[in-house]
């Protein structure tokens, strides 16, 4: 079972193209510019998410991919093969669309068989074909069930089938999870990680879901109106953001304006000097630099004992603040502080360490998880 590498005789197995974009751009009719200078490799059997807020080009991007815009300028190459003037129909890639179109008038065999007949497979392949896919999408015993009978999981397993068929050397997929709720879509994202790397097939996943990004992707790209901004594995993303805007949007991040930097890992603030790890390249634009720490990274001390500050503390002192807000999350909670200046910081606790509103309390947390951005 699930030997989809098993390939039919005369046509190439999924195969881990890799997928390069080189200076895309993309100007639409009206004259809006969709893709701005897009630069993006995909090593061949990666999975690649496209991330970013409503309106940032992810979808652009993928149909740009697929053959369905025509860019403005720029290249696309899957493997070494340049694709950038070839129609949707001539590079073989497999697609998985939010509201899945299926064929609601065939069976489920008949759906995934549906590519392999328009490509003149014989039935007899088709029938091994189909066989290997229902395997592969755990729904055998489904084969000649109408796709109206299935739940919204299973029908979206079909589409991924459906697109896997033919043996396609790219899955390009938007939000295909976006009408599912959301304990399913982390099942399903489970499944179609684990589908993705048993195939071996290099995907570009369209989502603006931050933990279903962090979930499935080798890398995310984070986009913002037809740019991307960091290309960079999830782990990497959150821990060194390179801006204000992919700190604020992969997770919560206190972000806290630095006046100046002595360029020894020190940055002054209005909390005083705070030291710093981390220290992310700006591009070389204009920057008003900020230091990012995430709440789980801040600890409250203790009134009773305050700690002395060690060399690993960012503050000399831990820094008075007062509780405006608990928010118990069940396995977590969040509370919201006011600092000396006003301004709100987040804290993640346990319950037990849960402080009353109202409390004055300090803070303080390591230069280690301390992060210097630009803008
Ligand atoms: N055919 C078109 N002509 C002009 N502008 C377009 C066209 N298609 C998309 N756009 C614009 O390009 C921008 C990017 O659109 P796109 O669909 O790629 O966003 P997205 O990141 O996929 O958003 P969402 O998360 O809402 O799906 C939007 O501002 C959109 O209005
Ligand atoms: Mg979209």
């Amino acid at each position: 079972m699930q030997n989809v590498q098993a390939a039919h005789p005369d046509r190439s197995p999924i195969g881990a193209n890799s997928v390069t974009i080189d200076n895309l751009e993309l100007r639409f009719p009206n004259g809006y510019v969709g893709l701005k200078s897009t630069n993006l490799h995909v090593p061949g059997g990666q999975f690649c998410t496209l991330l970013g807020p409503s309106g940032s080009g992810k979808t652009t991007l993928l149909r740009a991919l697929a053959g369905l815009v025509t860019p403005t300028r720029g290249r696309i190459a899957i493997g070494q093969k340049d694709v950038t003037t070839l129609p949707v129909q001539a590079r073989n890639i497999g697609f998985v669309f939010q509201n899945y179109a299926l064929f609601p008038h065939m069976n489920v065999a008949d759906n995934i068989a549906y590519p392999l007949k328009l490509h003149k497979w014989s039935a007899a392949d088709r029938t091994d074909r189909v066989k290997e896919i229902l395997d592969l999408i755990e729904l055998s015993h489904a084969a000649g069930h109408s796709v109206g009978q299935l739940s919204g999981g299973q029908q979206q397993r079909v589409a991924i089938g459906r697109a896997l068929a033919y043996r396609p050397s790219l899955l390009l997929l938007d939000e295909p999870m976006g009408a599912l709720d959301r304990r399913l879509r982390q099942q399903l994202g489970a499944d179609l990680r684990d589908l993705q790397q048993r195939t071996g097939i290099t995907a570009v996943y369209v989502t603006h879901d931050q933990e279903e990004a962090f979930i499935l992707s080798d890398k995310i790209a984070v986009m913002r109106q037809g740019e991307i901004l960091q290309y960079s594995s999830p782990g990497e993303l959150y821990a060194r953001p390179r801006s204000r805007f992919v700190a604020e949007f992969l997770g919560e991040a206190n972000l806290i304006d630095a006046q100046s930097t002595d360029g020894k890992g020190h940055a002054m603030t209005a909390y005083g000097s705070i030291g710093f790890a981390g220290h992310t390249s700006t591009n070389g634009k204009t920057t008003t630099p900020a230091l990012l720490v995430r709440p789980e990274d801040i600890a409250f001390s203790s009134n009773r004992t305050s700690p002395t500050p060690t060399s690993q503390s960012a503050l000399a002192q831990p820094l008075k603040v007062e509780v405006l807000k608990t928010l118990f999350l069940g396995s977590r909670c969040l509370v919201t502080v006011k600092a000396p200046d006003g301004k709100e910081l987040l804290v993640e606790c346990n319950k037990s360490g849960l402080p009353q509103q109202g409390e004055a309390v300090s803070i303080t947390w390591d230069r280690s998880a301390t992060v210097l951005l630009g803008s």
